[in-house]
């Protein structure tokens, strides 16, 4: 394909996802491809201008309005931003305005802004009246949705003119703002539209969309949208303050809701700080951030730089790396757990998402599978966001072509062939069978633990090498494990061997606590595990106890009480408990011995990337030596323990004074104590 063919190919996918994005709302690629289309088409528009025409998507703005609405025209015109995607970016930004101004104007301050993933709104005031609402439209021409902002409740009404305060705003004026939906609130809405077998949307951007453009309005009335105002487009009468900082303020103190997540920074430096920070905090917000506006402060400076199409120079986004990307579904596989829940796991077509390579995902459960008609074959979202797994958002389901194929709930268990079940209420199947290997895989697994047994030199390839080889048919065996017919599995010398065995037998001197928690009991982890020997004293009595009993323990409900009270009634776990007995393991709770632990009473919050602990393994450790992790510094946190690019979770602690300690220094408190 020659330059002239790929442009015009590259023009008409431009065209046609714009389309799917603001006139269907239902995009096709995630924003990221977009972005990668349309920087080639600038790319090879900019190397061959004599290829540039009028028709070219890079000369004109967002795509036309849809026809339902009336069409209303822009005070002034509704500019979009150049993006830059890293700190080259920000400093090559700097250095071209450092060639655009005089001298005297070098010494520059920025406002660093949220990059709200919502949707643009122009609101137009007179005489302190809210009269009119518009979309962005193409960015001359909108279209007059007054009727479905009206139902935001942020969105002032009316705002003080001539009130003889202080502060009032001129007779007319135009202020822009983005639309959005809360995030709390977007899980628990689709779920509702769901069950009302309505539209499901793929992500609050879209929701908001969605929303907004409804033509009845009591149905945007219904729907938790809000918004944030961060710019003027038109005003009479008198100035408004020079500096952005200033105006954010003053549209503040009129009324209109701006975001407090915003930083007046003195260098190009602590901008590219912010941007890290930023990066880190992201998922912690309840809106959907896809990277921060950095825009000069003296607004009248920056607005004598001019525009480059409609793009300011003296403003810029830097976006963040995607968090969504579409790939296709090549397989659904079922994994067993330790319960014996039955989960589908997405097989994927690798694919890169925020620097990691994606090739499996969560599919939660079956029930949300059929929800939203996920086929094998599919081209699908998925989102993988901070820690948290990656998962599957949705089907793209424009881009079938027949040969997707429905995902079949299994009716036998895949690993023992025992026919599943469903427990009232939940949403997952079930392997009833116990002896089921693959559910046993898992459980030695959880037994053997960290958090658990903790027993070393015991990973979970030993768990399943000694499962397929008939060694261990519950976790019981692993305390009778003979040397000599460890001795004879592949790849077990001497050495490794006796490693095993010593590890096993440490684990004997476990306390009772942690015995109680390596059982597995549903409900029954680590911290209620001691509350219950705390009360009872000993595995043993804790077998006698009655469900009344055990509600009447501080922490412990009625769902806990249930599932121990059921678990100790199954014959085959009395047998259990019968072998781990024999073994000399310890039933009986020493309470000196937890008393004694190292984090008792101690609050911990964890920040940033730690060198060796991911974030569920600093929890596990802080967790299993009596500490508590909360998720932000407050003046009840004991100890911060920050890793590298901690964020403002650091700043925090540093203005309260808290205590900030390194990985290091954490296991060292731990020894110590
Ligand atoms: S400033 C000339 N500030 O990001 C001013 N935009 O292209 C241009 N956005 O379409 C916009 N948060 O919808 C600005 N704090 C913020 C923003 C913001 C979100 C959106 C806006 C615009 C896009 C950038």
């Amino acid at each position: 394909m020659d330059v002239e063919e790929r442009i015009e190919q590259l023009r008409e996918q431009i065209h046609f996802h714009r389309y799917r994005y603001y006139v269907k709302d239902a995009p096709l690629i995630s924003d990221a491809e977009f972005d990668g289309l349309y920087e080639e088409l600038l790319q090879l528009e900019a190397e061959h201008p004599e290829l540039v025409t009028d028709h070219s998507p890079t000369q004109r703005v967002g795509s036309e309005p849809v026809s339902a609405f009336e069409k209303v025209r822009h005070a002034a015109p509704i500019l979009s931003l150049a993006a830059g995607h890293s700190v080259e970016d920000l400093f090559a930004w700097r250095a071209r305005l450092g060639r655009l101004l005089s001298d005297d104007d070098q010494q520059l301050q920025y406002v660093v802004e949220p990059k709200i993933d919502g949707l643009t709104v122009v609101l137009t005031y007179e005489r302190g009246r809210f009269v009119l609402g518009a979309t962005r439209g193409n960015g001359r021409i909108g279209e007059n949705i007054t009727s479905n902002l009206r139902t935001l409740y942020e969105l002032p009404q009316r705002i003080p003119v001539d009130s003889g305060m202080e502060l009032d705003a001129p007779d007319y004026l135009v202020v822009r703002g983005e639309v959005f939906f809360p995030l709390d609130r977007f899980e628990t809405f689709n779920q509702a539209q769901a069950e009302a077998g309505a539209h499901i949307y793929m992500n609050p951007r879209n929701a908001a969309s969605g929303s907004l453009r409804q033509l009845d309005a009591r149905i945007t009335a219904a729907r938790p949208l809000t918004l944030y105002c961060y710019d003027f487009i038109a005003w009479d009468d008198g100035e408004l303050p020079d500096s952005q900082w200033q105006r954010l303020q003053y549209l503040h103190d009129l009324g209109f809701p701006v975001s407090s997540d915003i930083s007046h920074c003195q260098s190009i430096d602590e901008i590219a700080k912010a941007y890290e920070q930023w990066q880190q905090r992201r998922n912690e917000i309840n809106y959907e951030v896809d990277g921060i506006v950095i825009k000069i402060d003296d607004q009248p400076l920056a607005a004598s730089l001019g525009a480059v199409g409609n793009e300011p120079r003296g403003a810029i986004a830097l976006k963040f790396a995607a968090q969504e990307k579409t790939t296709k579904l090549l397989d659904v596989v079922v994994n067993v757990g330790r319960t014996g829940i039955l989960a589908p796991a997405a097989v994927l077509a690798p694919v890169e998402i925020g620097g990691v390579v994606v090739r499996n995902a969560t599919l939660h459960n079956f029930e949300e599978i059929a929800r939203k008609d996920i086929r094998v074959g599919d081209t699908v979202v998925v989102k993988r966001a901070g820690d948290v797994i990656p998962y599957v958002v949705g089907p793209v389901a424009d881009l079938r072509d027949g040969s997707e194929r429905p995902v079949q709930i299994p009716d036998r268990c895949p690993f023992c062939n025992a026919p599943v079940m469903r427990v009232p209420g939940e949403v997952g199947i079930y392997c009833d069978n116990p002896s089921c290997p693959g559910q046993l895989v898992r459980r030695v697994e959880y037994f053997v633990s960290r958090g658990a047994m903790d027993i070393d030199n015991f990973g979970s390839q030993t768990g399943e090498l000694l499962i397929a080889e008939g060694l261990l048919h519950d976790v019981g065996d692993i305390y009778y494990l003979q040397r000599d017919s460890l001795l004879q599995l592949e790849g077990f010398q001497e050495k490794k061997v006796d490693n095993l065995l010593a590890g096993i037998e440490a684990s004997k001197q476990q306390p009772a606590e942690r015995l109680l928690t390596a059982l597995g009991i549903r409900f029954v982890g680590w911290v209620v595990a001691r509350l219950l020997l705390g009360a009872i004293g000993s595995i043993d009595a804790l077998a006698q106890a009655s469900e009344e009993d055990l509600v009447r323990i501080e922490g412990v409900g009625p769902q806990t009480a249930a599932s121990v009270v059921a678990w100790f009634r199954d014959e085959r776990h009395r047998a259990l408990l019968e072998k781990l007995r024999v073994a000399g393991l310890k039933f009986a709770s020493e309470s000196e011995g937890f008393g004694a632990q190292p984090f008792n009473g101690l609050t911990f919050v964890v920040t940033g990337t730690l060198p060796t602990f991911s974030r569920d393994e600093v929890k596990e450790f802080i967790e299993v030596r009596g500490g508590k992790v909360s998720g932000s510094v407050s003046s009840r946190t004991d100890y911060l323990v920050a890793g590298e690019s901690a964020g403002s979770k650091l700043d925090k602690a540093r203005s309260l004074g808290t205590k900030i300690v390194d990985e290091a220094k954490l296991r060292e408190m731990a020894q110590e104590a």
